[in-house]
């Protein structure tokens, strides 16, 4: 049976980028997914003409009925997962007059809740000596920074549940929408909270897969690709999204056998302290 890979969110920016890169160097299949099918197809044309051959999944991430069945596809077709990338996500531009409120509810539901329910239904399909990337951002560093001392501690400790997570990122958009996150420890950046879930939770998870299934050598960590020219952080960024894909794609391709980096945060292919 063929190796499979599979990135979310890759009909454009870097998660296209990670596509054609895992298209040159992933043996096995490479699957490059959105939640549109035409903007997914029209991606995997582009890419043919580029000589490269991945495969169109339809996967909406804020759908759990879109996820189940990709999960069902991957297990049948394939017997489980080698690669997932995370990458899905997005962001309210500076300018945005929507409130707070609203802001940190869809942002949130994106970036977190839907990557959770990504990760819930797909870990226990990874195969042994899988890798699962997820696609932060060194926001989610920043605003940690910027949380109450409460906050931080529980944020970096080491014995912080699923469960305590969800309920502090819930707490957030109930806070924000009440316009009392400031009084709660909060930051003003609903994307920056959301990646702080984000990597807490691969923190989580990781800790996790050791305690689970300890033999069976799974990687997984959170990542920061860089600040890249993409729709969401616009053309004065500093890296092309083939830049951004680097530490995505080193991070999906860390050779059999290797223990570490684990559960960490990794930015330009570095462990950066949480
Ligand atoms: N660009 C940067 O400087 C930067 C920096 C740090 C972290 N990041 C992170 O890197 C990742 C990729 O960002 P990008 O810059 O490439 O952004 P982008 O160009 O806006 O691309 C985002 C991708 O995510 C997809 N997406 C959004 N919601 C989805 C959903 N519910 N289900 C499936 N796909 C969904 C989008 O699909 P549609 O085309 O259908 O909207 C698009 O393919 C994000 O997680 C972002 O937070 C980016």
């Amino acid at each position: 049976m063929p190796k499979v890979a599979l990135v979310t969110g890759s009909n454009k920016g870097i998660g296209f980028a990670i596509v054609r890169s895992l298209c040159k160097q992933f043996n096995g299949d490479v699957f490059l997914s959105s939640r549109d099918a035409g903007r997914g197809t029209a991606a995997v044309e582009s890419l043919n003409s580029e000589g490269l051959k991945p495969i169109f999944q339809q996967l909406d991430i804020n759908d759990p009925e879109s996820v189940r069945a990709a999960r069902d596809f991957f297990n049948e077709k394939y017997g489980g997962l080698d690669v997932l990338i995370n990458n899905a996500g997005i962001a309210f531009k500076n300018a945005d007059t929507t409130p707070f409120g609203t802001q940190a509810e869809v942002t949130l539901k994106t970036n977190f809740f839907a990557t959770r329910d990504m990760c819930n239904e797909f870990l226990p399909i990874i195969k042994p000596g899988g890798r699962v990337v997820n696609v932060s951002s060194v926001m989610s560093s920043i605003a940690l920074n910027r949380c109450s001392p409460e906050l931080q501690a529980r944020f970096r400790s080491n014995d912080i549940t699923e469960e305590e997570l969800v309920g502090l990122m819930e707490r957030f958009v109930q806070e924000a929408q009440a316009g009392a996150h400031s009084q709660g420890g909060w930051p003003d950046t609903a994307y920056g909270v959301s990646k702080t879930g984000l990597t807490v939770l691969s923190r989580i998870h990781a800790r996790k897969l050791g305690h689970e299934r300890p033999a069976d050598q799974i990687l997984l960590n959170a990542c920061c690709p860089g600040w890249v020219r993409t729709d969401m952080a616009g053309p004065n960024a500093t890296k092309s999204p083939d830049e951004g894909a680097i530490t995505p794609v080193y991070l999906a391709l860390l050779p059999a056998g290797a223990g570490e980096p684990q559960g960490q945060f990794v930015m330009d292919k570095k462990v950066h302290p949480w």
